[in-house]
C-alpha cells in the first residue's frame, strides 16, 4: 500500500494555489524551468547514508533526498497551473511536446515548507506544517534518495540487508510513516521533454499502479496506471506496523501483498508504547533479503526481520522468527503466486530499487488496514485525518542511520534475539549416514528441514538465524 495519487495531487494543487497567492511571480523568474530545460543544480536536503561490507565495514556516503514531482508547482509562462483538480489543463497540455514547451516546473528550494528537514544522517518528515494563523496545513511529503549523479540511488539488496533507525513515537493511529523500495526508472524517465528527471523527483510508480498526470516523467496521455515492483520495508505508526512485498508483472501487481504484521498474527503486545519493541522511543529495523544459495545472485528465499533497541537484538514476535518465504507469502495472499511471489521481488532487488520515504494519512479508510480490527489496537474511526490534524498536528517520523550491505554488516547488538542457543554441532548419526549438502547449499536455520551436514570439505556456517550455509 502507498499514498494514493489523489491525496498527493490534492496536496500539490492546494500547495500550488497557496504558493501562487503568496509569491510575486517576478521573484521566482530565475527559478522557472521549462519541462525540457531543467535547472542544473538543485539544493536538495543532504542526507548521510552508509554502505557496508563484511570485510571493509561501513563507508559514509553523502546523498540527498528529492521531493516527488507532484509537489512541485508546474505552471505556464503566465503562472497558470498546468494541472487541475482532475488532471492537466488540456489547452496547455494536449500532448507531450506542447505541454513541455508550455509548462515550467518550479525548482523546490524550501523543503521546510513541505514538512521536511535533514541533518547529518537524520531525516524528519512532518504530516502537517503550521501556518501563521496556527492552522495545520497538510504537507504529507514523499521523498526519494538521490545518488550523487542526479539520478536515483539504486539499492541492489538481493542477498543483502537494509537497516535504519526510526522514531515513530509521535505517530498516532491512522498515520503511516513509510520507508519502502519501488522499482522506478533510475533517471526518473529523463527524456527530451523532461531533462530534469530524477533530480525533480519524477517517475513515481508503485504496486497500486497509480494513474497520474505524468508517467515515467512525461505526460500520461492515455490515463494508464504505472505499476512497478514494491517492497514495503516499514509501514508504521506507534501502534501497529507491517512489512510487505508486492510483486508485479508488466501490467499489474499483487496490490494486497503478502504482508507480515505481528499483531495480526496474534502477537498483540510485541509492538507499541511499552511493548517488546517500545515505540515510545527510537528503534532499529533490520530487513534481510536471503537467497537460496546465500549469494547476491540467487533466488530470493526469505525476507527476515529483526529489531535492535537499547543495544539489544530483540526476539521476533513469532518464536519461529519474523520472516516471509515464498511459501508463507503464497499462503497469506492468494494472488502472490500469479506475480511470481518472492522470486519476482528478488529480481527487482537485484536490478536495483529506489528508496522512498513518506508520511501520510488516509481520509477514505483511516488506515484501518494497518492498525484497526485484526491489524492493530486502533478504533476504526480514530485514524480520521481531521482528528489527527486537531489532536496531533506536529506528528512526524524521524528516519536515521540508514545502512545497507552484506548480511550481518549493518548492525550490532547484544544477544541473538533468542533465549535458546542454536545448535553448534550436528548430531552423530547412528545407522545410515545423514544426507549431506553441497557447497553453497543451505544446511540449517529456522524452518529448515533439509540436510544439516555438508559434503567434505565444506562446513556448515551460520549466516544468520534463518540461513546456515555450506562454505
Ligand atoms: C487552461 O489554460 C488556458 C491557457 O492558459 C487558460 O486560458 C484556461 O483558463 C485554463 N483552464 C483551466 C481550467 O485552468
Ligand atoms: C523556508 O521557509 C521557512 C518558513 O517560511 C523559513 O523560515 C525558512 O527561512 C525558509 N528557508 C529557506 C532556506 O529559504
Ligand atoms: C522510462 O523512461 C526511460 C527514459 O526514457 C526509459 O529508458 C525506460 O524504458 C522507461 N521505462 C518504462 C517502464 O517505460
Ligand atoms: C529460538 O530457539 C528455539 C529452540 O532452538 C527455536 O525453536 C526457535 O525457532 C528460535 N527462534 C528464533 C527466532 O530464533
Amino acid at each position: 500500500m502507498a499514498p494514493s495519487f489523489r491525496s498527493v495531487l490534492a496536496t500539490a494543487v492546494l500547495a500550488s494555489c497557496q504558493f501562487a497567492n503568496a509569491q510575486n511571480p517576478d521573484d521566482q523568474a530565475d527559478r522557472k524551468l521549462p519541462l525540457f530545460n531543467h535547472r542544473p543544480h538543485l539544493e536538495e536536503p543532504a542526507l548521510t547514508v552508509f554502505t557496508c561490507t563484511t570485510a571493509g565495514g561501513c563507508v559514509e556516503k553523502e546523498r540527498s533526498v528529492v521531493i516527488d514531482w507532484n509537489y512541485h508547482w508546474i505552471h505556464s509562462q503566465d503562472w497558470l497551473s498546468c494541472t487541475t483538480d482532475s488532471g492537466v489543463n488540456a489547452t496547455l497540455c494536449p500532448d507531450q511536446a506542447t505541454c513541455a514547451s508550455n509548462c515550467f516546473i518550479q525548482g523546490d528550494s524550501n523543503y521546510t515548507n513541505n514538512g521536511v528537514t535533514t541533518s547529518g544522517d537524520t531525516l524528519t518528515m512532518y504530516q502537517y506544517t503550521i501556518n501563521e494563523d496556527g492552522e495545520a496545513q497538510n504537507a504529507s511529503p514523499r521523498l526519494y534518495l538521490l545518488g550523487d549523479d542526479g539520478d536515483y540511488e539504486m539499492l541492489q539488496l538481493l542477498g543483502q540487508e537494509l537497516t535504519f533507525t526510526v522514531d515513530l513515537s509521535t505517530l498516532p493511529c491512522g498515520e503511516n510513516g513509510a520507508l519502502y523500495l519501488g522499482e522506478m526508472d533510475k533517471t526518473g524517465g529523463r527524456s527530451e521533454y523532461n531533462t530534469g528527471g530524477a533530480s525533480f523527483g519524477s517517475g513515481y510508480c508503485d504496486a497500486q499502479c497509480p494513474v497520474q498526470n505524468w508517467k515515467n516523467g512525461t505526460l500520461n496521455t492515455d490515463g494508464s496506471g504505472y505499476c512497478c515492483n514494491e517492497m514495503d520495508i516499514l509501514e508504521a505508526n506507534s501502534r501497529a506496523h507491517s512489512f510487505t512485498p508486492h510483486p508485479c508483472s508488466d501490467t499489474d501487481c499483487d496490490r494486497g501483498g503478502c504482508g507480515l504484521n505481528p499483531y495480526a498474527k496474534g502477537y498483540k503486545d510485541f509492538y507499541g508504547p511499552g511493548g517488546t519493541v517500545d515505540t515510545s522511543k527510537p528503534f532499529t529495523v533490520i530487513t534481510q533479503f536471503i537467497t537460496d544459495d546465500g549469494t547476491t545472485t540467487g533466488t530470493l528465499a526469505s525476507i527476515n526481520r529483526k529489531y535492535v533497541q537499547d543495544g539489544k537484538i530483540i526476539a521476533s514476535a513469532d518464536p519461529e522468527g519474523d520472516f516471509i518465504t515464498t511459501e508463507s507469502c503464497n499462503a497469506i495472499d492468494g494472488s502472490a503466486a500469479e506475480f511470481g511471489s518472492l522470486p519476482t521481488i528478488g529480481k527487482a532487488l537485484s536490478r536495483g530499487m529506489v528508496l522512498t520515504f513518506a508520511i501520510w494519512n488516509d481520509a477514505g479508510q483511516f488506515m484501518n488496514w494497518l492498525d484497526a480490527g485484526d491489524n492493530g489496537p486502533c478504533s476504526e474511526t480514530e485514524g480520521n485525518p481531521a482528528l489527527i490534524a486537531q489532536n496531533n498536528p506536529r506528528t512526524h517520523v524521524i528516519f536515521s542511520n540508514i545502512r545497507w550491505g552484506d548480511i550481518g554488516s549493518t548492525f550490532s547488538g547484544s544477544g541473538s534475539g533468542n533465549t535458546t542457543t542454536p545448535p553448534t554441532s550436528t548430531p552423530t548419526s547412528t545407522s545410515s549416514p545423514a544426507p549431506t549438502q553441497s557447497q553453497w547449499g543451505q544446511c540449517g536455520g529456522i524452518g529448515w528441514s533439509g540436510p544439516k551436514a555438508c559434503a567434505s570439505p565444506y562446513e556448515c556456517t551460520i549466516v544468520n538465524d534463518y540461513y546456515y550455509q555450506c562454505l
